[in-house]
Order: C-alpha cells, then structure tokens, then sequence
C-alpha cells in the first residue's frame, strides 16, 4: 500500500508541475547493478536558504541586464564536501551549522534502452529537495531512512547534473523536532547511487518462517515494472537445495512457500544466514542474505525460537568511534556510514556481552543492521519520536507513517530486527497517547511478525514511598513494558536504588531501554562525585541490585554503548559537547564501570 505520504507528495508534485519520479525506494540496493554517486560534491553554504539574493541565486536576475547567463558563472570552484558524511565534522566552520547546503555533481547516465534508472539516497538530514538537469524531481523530509527517484526518462544521454537543497533546520512540526540529547548532524550522510534495473524487475520481497517448529517459510515476491503481471519468478535457497517457481498475480505479486525443516534456526549464538537468490523473467539472481527466526511474547517472557531470551543490550548512537592518533587536533568524526566504521560499534556492543542493541533513536544504516545480523545481536530500530512531538499536527502523524514505513521496508528480511519502536520518552497526553496507540496499530498492521514498542517513562512512587511505578495508557498497545529510569542520576541517590521495588504489570515482559550515569573517563575520585569513574561504577553496582527484584525483568538497555555529541552537555573539561554517559568513551576506551555491566550480562545470558 503505498503510505500517505509519499502520495500526498506525487499529488503536490504532480500539482507543482514536478514530473511523478519519487518512487518507493527499491529493496536491497546494496544487492542490485548500479554506479556509486560518493564522492566529492560542489557545495554552496546557503545560510538564509534563499538560494542566494532573491533566491534565483542572486544576480540570476540582476544578470538580466547584461545578457549573461548564470550559467556562465563557475559553481564548480565552489568548495566540496565528501559524501556521505555529515558537513559538522568535515570543516571546522561547519561545526554548529544548522541550516541549507547546497550540494551539486555531474554523472554521465547509463544508456536506459530496455532499462530503469533510480537515483537513490540511503538518507540524508533533514528536508531535500532534489533537481535534474534544472528540473526539480522531488523532496523527502526526514534524516534516516532512503529515499528514491525513477530518472529513466528524466536522464540525458552524456552528462547529466544533480542538486541537491538539504536543510536541517529544526522544525516544531518535525520529527524529530527541536529538542535531542544528540547533534544535528546534517548533510547527505549516507550512499547515493544511480540504481539500473531492467524494465520489469523485483522491486521487494519478504521471506521468514511461520514457527519454530515446522520451519515453513513463507513470504511474497513483489515485481514491479510493465510487465509485472503473469511473471515467472524463481526464489531459491541452495544450500537447503530448495527452489521454487512462482506466477506473479496482475498486481505483479507472488506468494512464497517452501519446506525449511532442514534450516538452522538464527540466533544471537548462531547468526546463520542464507544466501537466498531470487530472480524474475531468467535476469540474474537478486541475491540476499537472509536469517530465520521466530520472535514472540508469552506472558512476561520473550520467546526467541521458541526459548525465553533475556535481553542484554546497550543504547547505541550512529556516531564513530574516534580512531584517530591521540592529540591529533581537528574534530572528532561525526555520524557512522561505512561497514567498517559500524562494524567498530558493534564489537564493542558484543565485547561487553551483549545480545541486543537499541538503535537510539532513529534508524541506523542498513549496513549496521546488516552487520548485526552477521554478528548475531538482535536490533530494536526506532523513529524518532522524540520528546516533545507535535501530537495534533496531520501533517506530523503522515510523517510519522512514512518514517515507519520506510523503516519497515528497508529492514523487513534482517533476522537481527525483533523490536520496532515508535516512541522515546514523551510525557503522557490525551493527544500524544491517541497519535502513538494509531501508529503502534498501524506498525502492527504493516508487520505482525515483530514486537513493537516504546521506551515510556513516566515514572512514579505514589503507591508508596519506596514502591515505584510507571503510569501510561500507551502501553495497552505495545508488546512489551519498556521505560527509562535515570534513579541515581537524574533521580535521587545512587543509594535509592536499594529501597526501590518497582510495581509493574506481569502480563508482559519488562524491558528497562534506559538507566545509568556518566564519567568523563580517567576522572576518579569519590564515590559521590558526579562524573568521577568510581560514582557511576557505583550507580550501576546500585542499579542492578535494584533491577534484579523485579518480577518478569526480560531485558536490561544501559545508556549508552560509547560518549556521544550533544549540544546539550557542555561543562568545560568534564563534557564538551559530549554526553558522557557511555560505557566507552568516544575513542572506545572502557570505564570503569564497564566491567560491572559485562558481568551483568554474561549472569543474566546464562
Ligand atoms: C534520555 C534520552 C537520551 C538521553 C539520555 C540522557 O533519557 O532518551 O536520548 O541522551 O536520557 O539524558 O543522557
């Protein structure tokens, strides 16, 4: 079903004289025949976002007096800037830029005879508006997730030009909107790649197995292109020797059913993938690599094929670990892009035992999710609903359903990916509460296959003095009870943690996605110094005891994995600019208090 927004945007295009190429971005890109658009980018700083003077770039008009034409005027001398990446960390000026930059490249198309041409952005922060050759082709508003064009008829043959107006202004209507613990980095920060597809191709596709025990894999082939309908389509597993040919519906739909009684289950243990190559019409084979694995609730426990499965997980930003040679002067690297910039972040995830990480709080790239299927954690991946949401806002609830969906589509076949979460810590309202219950159905309704969730946080001791509890009708609609505490930190003492008995409901599983405290690392001294190694090792220590009692606990979430950026933390010599609440600081150096959780998770693996 294509989603709300994407259709009120052809109807505005369509209405703006745009010609109809924003397209559902195709699944697997990674996978597919096309020619990398990274690089060096011709970029124009647009402070006010006016495109310049009179927003036609300035003297675009006052030119007209003189009979020159803008276009003889060199915008390749303008200075680049390398995509993907965020332009914070890539010159110093650009360090607290919140505003529009303008982007431009060249690229000679393809010959398109017999062909599609897509030109795909995995993301890029926050609004962008996209032209070809002079002509707008559309827009996408939000930072995380891909976005598409179909160029085949907009392309020339020879050199075509792209500009790309990226803004990543803060919005009250935006999602997120004004307020985040983290920085605004902004930019195309992921791939862009021109995407070549024969006329009729297989635009997505869904494969998983129905139950752990009878293993029958089911799913569908969607193919997309002018000859969509009365398809043959063959998907195959070879190292299960299975193989099955399908007839596509007149929507250009096949239904997939085959026999895996013979897979090996996927786990965070044994994260075993299988090549699965699917192909239409005798093209070559759309290759993935997919894993199978069930994921269910059952009361307060979470069945993970079938077993109860606690979560030992850790709050991860997209943000690298900075690598670089100690002292070396410039900025620390901003957002993560490449595998092997995830890769780094996931190792220290699985070095401190975990299984689980919490995508905080938007959707990481795909190749994160991609590696934590390969490394065997499990991924809870969230839009970034974010504190305070415009909750009456249409406008905000369509942008809402297209950030889910494009989530949703681009993750659909990762084993890794168990929790969809629609929400981090919004106060409770009449308005916030109907807008979220709608999206969490409407979650459900795109994909019944996983556990969506919310980390809530409205947290209370009126029961009794020491009897907490968390209050929020919100949860009726989720899966699992997940909230956020900061007791010890945000919240009293440390030693309030020992009187502390929480009061929750045990019909579903407990999952704490936040708790913990910050040291800047190296900074010791006594125990009640905020900041100091020794007072969070201690607020864990206190933490976990109080953790431990509750009844139905299924999963622990510190925050956070590593120090991260943040334009809120700024005590000199302590914070700068940096939320100091990691495990490791942000060069990947362990605290102290590391060890404390490492045991936690290996005892309650066990
Ligand atoms: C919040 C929030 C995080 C934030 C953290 C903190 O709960 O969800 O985004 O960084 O607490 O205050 O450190």
């Amino acid at each position: 079903m294509k989603n709300l927004l994407t259709l009120a945007l052809l109807a505005t295009l369509t209405a703006n004289g745009f010609a109809q190429q924003q397209v559902r971005p195709l699944m697997n890109v990674d996978a597919r025949e096309q020619m990398s658009l990274d690089g060096e980018w011709n970029t124009i700083c647009d402070p006010y976002g006016h495109g310049g003077w009179r927003g036609n770039w300035g003297f675009g008009r006052d030119l007209k007096f003189t009979g020159e034409r803008l276009q003889d005027y060199d915008f390749d001398t303008s200075p680049t800037l390398r995509v993907p990446g965020d332009w914070n960390t890539q010159q110093e000026r650009y360090y607290l830029y919140e505003g529009t930059m303008w982007y431009r490249r060249t690229f000679q198309a393809p010959a398109v005879k017999g062909k599609r041409l897509f030109l795909h952005f995995d993301a890029a922060n926050y609004e962008a508006l996209v032209w070809l050759n002079g002509r707008q082709i559309g827009e996408h508003v939000g930072g995380f997730t891909p976005f598409a064009f179909d160029i085949t008829d907009a392309v020339k043959a020879g050199e075509n030009s792209v500009v790309v107006r990226v803004n990543n202004n803060r919005q009250p209507d935006g999602i997120p909107t004004m307020n985040t613990d983290w920085w605004n980095y902004g930019g195309i920060t992921r791939h862009v790649r021109l995407i070549e597809t024969p006329e009729t191709f297989i635009h997505d596709y869904a494969l998983r197995i129905e139950n752990e025990k009878t293993k029958r894999i089911v799913g569908y082939v969607q193919v997309d292109g002018k000859d969509k309908a009365g398809q043959t389509v063959t998907v195959s597993i070879p190292e299960l020797k299975l193989q099955q040919k399908l007839k596509t519906n007149d929507q250009g739909r096949a239904v997939i059913q085959l026999n895996g009684k013979k897979l090996q289950l996927w786990s965070p243990e044994n994260p075993k993938l299988y090549t699965v190559n699917l192909t239409v019409a005798a093209q070559p084979a759309l290759k993935d690599e997919i894993g199978f694995r069930t994921v269910r609730t059952v009361g307060s426990k979470i069945l993970l094929n079938g077993k109860e499965t606690f979560m030992a997980g850790v709050n991860m930003h997209e943000e690298q670990i900075d690598r670089r040679p100690a002292g070396t002067p410039g900025l620390a690297p901003g957002r993560a892009y490449t595998r092997e910039q995830d890769s780094v972040l996931l190792a220290l995830a699985k070095e401190l035992g975990c299984n689980l990480v919490r995508l905080a709080h938007y959707p990481h790239n795909e190749d994160m999710v991609k590696l934590a299927d390969k490394m065997g954690l499990l991924v809870w991946s969230e839009i970034p609903l974010y504190w305070g949401i415009d909750w009456k806002n249409e406008k905000t609830y369509n942008l809402a359903v297209n950030q889910l969906t494009e989530m949703i589509d681009r993750d659909r076949n990762r084993a890794s990916v168990i929790f969809w979460s629609i929400a981090n810590e919004t106060a409770v309202n009449k308005e916030r509460t109907a807008f979220l219950t709608k999206l969490a159905n409407e979650a459900r309704r795109q994909d019944p296959t996983r556990l969506i969730c919310a980390a809530l946080q409205n947290m209370n001791n009126q029961l009794a003095h020491n009897v907490y509890t968390v209050e929020d009708p919100l949860h009726e609609a989720l899966d699992v009870f997940s909230f956020n505490e900061y007791i010890g930190w945000y919240d009293g003492p440390k030693e309030l943690c020992d009187s502390i008995t929480w009061s929750l409901p045990e019909d579903k599983p407990v999952i704490i996605s936040e708790f913990g405290g910050g040291a800047k690392i190296g900074r010791t001294g006594s125990v009640n110094h905020f900041f100091t190694e020794d007072y969070m090792t201690e607020l864990y220590r206190h933490q976990f005891v109080m953790l431990s009692k509750i009844k139905g606990l299924a999963g622990t979430i510190p925050w956070v994995l590593a120090d991260f950026r943040s334009p809120h933390r700024l005590i000199p010599g302590v914070q700068d600019d940096y939320n100091r609440k990691g495990l490791y600081s942000e060069r990947g150096e362990k605290k102290r208090a590391w060890h404390i959780v490492k045991a936690w998770n290996e005892q309650m693996r066990k």
